[in-house]
């Protein structure tokens, strides 16, 4: 079969074409023919050698994973309720930019017949993890939310998802004016550029003086210092990603939280395992949102397989509106 790996860490032309044999499920784990695979930040920090992940221990030649979609075309022993023909997806850390994927069968989502391959490579992974931050910050009716890159993959899905769960004001950051206007296009009321070093000044001034209830972060560094100091009393900061911070690992002084503010982490594998119930109910209603098209996944770009150093070089240039994708 055909994959996408790399065998040096590197600019996005290490990625190439390579004849790979068809992997085997093992038990407890499920192959898929996959029709559509998203490309994440997460990926070319990974690619660079600069994913700041402690379970990122990849040996060359790499094939990278993410959110895949696609068909089961073989189960491995000790598998059950999955069969070969489901229509299914899984975020994974590797194998996925291939023709076919190894996957555990406890990552497996259902993916509704009636959606786009494209479309639906958001719900394994990144549309959970927009729903998951949100359940994490708690987020209540009418509160104000503050989305960082809020044009990016997750941010997309999280402005809708915030509306949609009757957030009073949700702010965007984003870079480019582009950016800008399809976070407003998604639904978010107000677009801040967290390039400017008055961005947190402008968020402050847009909630009145008060702050944000709960801002989600996958940037870190210093926007995520700024962001502690803005959040209003009471409020929640969800860290969930080092996009703009690398190997950075942002630090918070326990006197910045006086003012009664709660800093947590997510991850999408610790909701899985550490919140079951929670994380089965996300799955649900997320495809249920997705199928009945209240929350809409923007594909940039669908681009074959063999492009991804050109969908790496897109990601890296922050020139995405929602997420690029990649067709085997
Ligand atoms: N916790 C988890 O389980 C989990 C799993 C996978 C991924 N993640 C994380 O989720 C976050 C979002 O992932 P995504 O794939 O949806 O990415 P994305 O938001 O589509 O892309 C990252 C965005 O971050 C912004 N950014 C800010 N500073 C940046 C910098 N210095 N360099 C590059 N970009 C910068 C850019 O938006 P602007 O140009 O608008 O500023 C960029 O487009 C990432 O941090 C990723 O690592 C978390």
């Amino acid at each position: 079969m055909r994959a996408i790996q790399f065998d040096r860490y590197g600019a996005p032309d290490v990625l190439h074409v390579a004849e790979r044999p068809v992997p085997e499920p093992g038990p407890g784990q499920v192959r898929i023919a996959v029709e559509a695979v998203s490309v994440g930040h997460a990926q070319t920090q990974m690619r660079r050698e600069v994913f700041p992940a402690p379970m990122w221990k990849p040996e060359f030649p790499v094939v990278l994973g993410g959110d895949v979609v696609g068909r089961i075309s073989a189960v491995g022993p000790d598998v059950t309720g999955l069969n070969p023909g489901d229509r299914v997806g899984a975020f994974t850390l590797y194998g996925a930019y291939a023709e076919q994927v190894v996957v555990d069968a406890a990552t497996v989502v259902p993916v509704p017949e009636e959606l786009d391959a494209a479309e639906a490579a958001v719900l394994p992974g990144t549309g959970l993890i927009a729903l998951g931050i949100l359940r994490t910050g708690q987020l209540a009716k009418d509160e104000t939310v503050l989305v960082h890159a809020a044009a990016g993959g997750v941010g997309h899905i999280a402005v809708q998802l915030a509306r949609a769960a009757g957030a009073g004001r949700i702010i965007g950051t984003a870079g480019e004016p582009a950016k800008r206007e399809f976070a407003r296009a998604v639904g978010a009321d107000a677009v801040v550029d967290h390039r400017s070093p008055h961005w947190a000044e402008e968020v402050r001034e847009l909630t009145e003086g008060r702050g944000p209830d709960l801002i989600l972060d996958g940037v870190g560094a210093e926007v995520l210092q700024q962001g502690v100091r803005l959040l209003a009393p009471g409020g929640r900061l969800v860290f969930y990603g080092s996009s703009g911070g690398e190997l950075e690992i942002p630090r918070v002084s326990v006197m910045d939280l006086i003012g009664i503010k709660y800093v947590t982490g997510f991850a999408l594998s610790a909701w899985r395992l550490g919140r079951p119930h929670e994380y089965a109910a996300g799955v649900a209603e997320l495809t249920r949102l997705l199928a009945e098209g209240q929350v809409k996944s923007a594909v940039h770009a669908r681009l074959p397989l063999e492009r991804a150093a050109e969908a790496h070089t897109l990601l890296e240039a922050r020139a995405q509106l929602g997420r690029v994708v990649l067709i085997p």
